[in-house]
């Protein structure tokens, strides 16, 4: 018999609702009828323990600090792997033969061009624009361009939809920082990797020569590898939720993106490398973390904390191997912000602060560093994780409209405001 769990309240009243179990990892109490049986609804701001999907794709154990994409651990992935083959697993459920492999990298290839009417819509931004706001802008705004892959209840429209955004977001997020730049757009090479063409679209120039560096290449490949999903986080919830309604994947993705910006989700990178620039020295590091620790300072301490990982997050071990290899290829191995970074983490892991409260470096606590290493400026470090991120999106995405028990996305409220009154005439209020 399934095994229920059973609510009393009030007096002496009960509801039984059943208990889902998963292929690994917590169960669930399945509340669906809760309302109907009970006339109440659950409280859970922040959606601490609520899971609002089934899905196959990402599994985290916070406390273990496992992170397995497809039942397969980011570690093996990301040693082993390319950032094609495992957006093709994301995606596909299944890593790629080498024809599905060779097959699925021409198709993205093929895609990596955007429409010509698109690149001049960066002339309508200030040459100042934050990457994030253009990056929100432009990807919504490829729903006006590619009219033939918008019926989402079309399985075909939905494979050419998500083609195209894992293909364009290196271009678009390359045209961010070439328009930030004051430099001239470059066309994808296409007889690169993904990611080479990627550093291409960044750092050529049409007046010479540019050849990535394997090393360099390698690095941001990983990044990306280790961006490409994390289960059902902010801006993932937010792309589902947006998508639930039935609105077309550009969009829903551009939904996504802005979830991404703020700093305590794909922003922290972003403010873990400004926070190293403010500290500035290891000498300034134990005033640094006295202010975070007082409550009313407000400061935090960033690229630290994760709302799963209770115990260190492996993508940081990943990242911080990495942070190693290009500070070594680039002979920056004395690198003062990645000191300073190792002075800090070394301080915060011996600290009860933080001890007690199991706050570890989260991946971006390195991936800044490696990022600035690798010429990207501070402000283009969460148009990268987006860029990675596309493909948890847009695989997420499609599990959720290929899911017959999807829904739209409508969360219920505990009503704190007035009680029902009457309009005064506005010359008879106080
Ligand atoms: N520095 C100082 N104190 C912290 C930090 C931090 N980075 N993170 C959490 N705390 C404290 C928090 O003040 C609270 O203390 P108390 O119990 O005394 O009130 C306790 O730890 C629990 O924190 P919480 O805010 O309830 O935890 P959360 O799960 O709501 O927040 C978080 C998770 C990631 C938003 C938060 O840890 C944070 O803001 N970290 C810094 C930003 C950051 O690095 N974000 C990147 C996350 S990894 C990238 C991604 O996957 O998107």
């Amino acid at each position: 018999m399934s095994e229920k769990a059973t609510l009393t309240w009030g007096n002496g009243r009960a509801a039984e609702f059943p208990v889902l179990k998963g292929s690994v990892g917590p169960d669930v109490i399945d509340i669906r009828t809760l309302y109907s049986e009970t006339g109440m609804f659950t409280y859970d701001p922040g959606y601490t323990s609520t899971g609002s999907t089934k899905s196959a794709i990402t599994y985290i154990d916070g406390d273990q600090g496992i992170l397995l994409y497809r039942g397969y651990p980011i570690e093996e992935l990301a040693v082993q792997c390319d950032f094609l083959e495992v957006a093709y697993l994301i995606k596909h459920g299944e890593l790629p033969n080498q024809a599905q492999y060779d097959d699925w990298v021409m198709r993205v290839k093929r895609h990596t061009m955007v429409h010509e009417q698109l690149a001049r819509f960066f002339q309508g931004f200030r040459r100042d624009a934050h990457p994030m706001a253009s990056l929100v802008g432009v990807v919504g705004a490829l729903s006006a361009f590619y009219h033939d892959s918008l019926d989402i209840n079309d399985p075909e429209h939905r494979v050419i939809a998500a083609i195209r955004l894992i293909a364009k977001l290196p271009t678009i997020v390359a045209m961010a920082y070439k328009y930030n730049m004051g430099q001239p757009f470059m066309y994808p090479r296409n007889e690169l990797s993904y990611t080479a063409n990627f550093m291409h679209m960044m750092f050529a120039t049409p007046c010479e020569k540019y050849e990535p560096n394997p090393v360099l290449v390698r690095a941001l490949d990983r990044i990306l590898i280790l961006h490409a999903d994390h289960e059902q986080n902010a801006s993932t919830s937010t792309v589902r939720l947006a998508g639930s309604s039935g609105a077309n994947p550009f969009a829903c993705i551009a939904a996504g993106i802005a979830c991404l910006w703020g700093p305590a989700h794909g922003g922290a990178n972003e403010a873990a490398l400004a926070m190293l620039e403010r500290i500035g020295d290891v000498s300034k590091i134990p005033d640094f973390i006295a202010r975070v620790k007082d409550k009313n300072s407000g400061v935090k301490l960033m690229g630290f904390g994760h709302r799963v990982y209770k115990h260190y997050d492996p993508r940081a071990k990943l990242m911080r191997e990495t942070c190693y290899e290009v500070l070594a290829e680039l002979g920056l191995a004395n690198d003062r912000l990645f000191k300073l970074a190792m002075a800090l983490e070394k301080i915060a892991l011996e600290d009860d602060y933080f001890v007690s409260r199991k706050l570890y470096p989260n991946v971006d606590f390195y991936s800044g560093i490696v990022q600035r290493a690798l010429g990207i400026p501070t402000n283009l470090f969460t148009g990268i994780f987006a860029l990675a991120r596309t493909v948890g999106w847009i695989a997420q995405w499609n599990e959720m409209i290929s899911d017959p028990e999807q829904k739209i996305g409508r969360p219920r409220q505990l009503y704190t405001g007035a009680t029902r009154r009457d309009v005064v005439p506005m010359g008879k209020r106080a």
